[in-house]
């Protein structure tokens, strides 16, 4: 069953509704005229090519062709009206201060969330507090491209909203607590489109107020690392990524404050465990053709000194045990 059709918050309930509603109509319209159809070709058939006579001919007919215009004409109305009814519905009220607000920015080909009331900011993975009656509280999406146009798709959560540079859109998401969610890029922007994926976990209050808190102090600080984040220092790596507590500060590729706390890399690629990250490290290419990360052409020893760095940021008490992955 497509993930439409199993759907986990409310804008995509709706979607799902308003997606049967039309498939009915369609069905019914399909039925009558497939029927008709059939009907004549049976009924008014040759049955053993003996008939030769000219059947009677018939000019127009004003009921009918009254009927015939009217018909489609009123269906293409009513289904104009839902559908510009629940792009109205969709759009929502404005947040309030008990709504979460998620800045969501596409880039080729990765996502970067930012929680702008926390300073937190972080890649691919969305962490969201799960719906709850009593609080009301929904998650408010502010949609922005770094690039070329990107689409923004939870095919359980809600319907897809674009990512326009220059433009600013909004949508609400709101889910309920059996997350992971999966979504991706539907809109092509570029060879690596296929692979824009982007996860959504939905939590418990008090687990993304820990997840926020753990992800809002800077990065962790391993004595054993420091050449490792001397050479990342040194290299490009700093020009083009942040480490928050660092001079690091590049806003080009993905922030990797707490890198260890995500699951993937390469926005959903490849798991992220210390063997990827030496693959992607070595070149970038190997794992996703044409992406934005140069090969840099490090020696081995820089390649491993610098995952030993990266694969000890993040901060513990990351809000699942099973989120460690080093
Ligand atoms: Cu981003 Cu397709």
């Amino acid at each position: 069953m497509p993930e439409m059709f199993n759907p986990a918050g409310s804008a995509a309930e709706y979607i799902r509704d308003l997606f049967i509603l039309v498939i009915a109509i369609c069905f019914v319209i399909f039925v009558a005229v497939g029927g008709a159809l059939v009907y004549f070709i049976v009924r008014f058939r040759d049955h053993n090519g003996s008939d030769n006579t000219e059947p009677p001919q018939i000019y127009g007919s004003k009921p009918i062709e009254v009927a015939w215009t009217l018909a489609p004409a009123l269906t293409v109305f009513v289904l104009a009206l839902v559908v510009v009814r629940s792009v109205f519905d969709l759009r929502g009220q404005e947040p309030t201060a008990n709504d979460q607000r998620v800045r969501v920015v596409g880039h080729q080909w990765w996502w970067e969330f930012e929680y702008p009331e926390h300073g937190v900011i972080t890649a691919n993975e969305m962490v969201i507090p799960a719906s709850d009656e009593e609080l009301d509280r929904k998650v408010f999406l502010q949609l922005e491209s770094a690039d070329v146009i990107h689409s923004f798709w939870m095919p359980k959560l809600a319907g897809k909203t674009d990512l326009v540079p220059g433009r600013t859109n909004h949508m609400w998401i709101e889910a309920n607590m059996v997350s992971p969610y999966f979504g991706r890029c539907a809109e092509y922007c570029g060879t690596q489109h296929a692979n824009m994926l982007l996860r959504v976990d939905a939590v418990s209050q008090k687990e993304f107020d820990a997840w926020i808190a753990a992800q809002k102090e800077p990065a962790r600080e391993v004595a054993s690392a420091k050449p490792g984040k001397e050479r990342f220092m040194a290299l490009a790596c700093a020009n083009c990524h942040t480490i928050r507590g660092t001079r690091a500060n590049g806003k080009f590729g993905p922030d990797l404050t707490h890198l260890m706390s995500r699951k993937t890399i390469a926005a959903g690629m490849v798991e992220n465990n210390r063997a990827n990250l030496v693959r992607w490290v070595e070149d970038p290419d190997e794992i996703k053709l044409g992406c934005r990360m140069p090969d840099m052409r490090l020696s081995e020893a820089d390649v491993k000194q610098i995952v030993d760095y990266l694969a000890l940021l993040i901060r513990l008490q990351l809000w699942k045990a099973e989120n460690t992955l080093i």
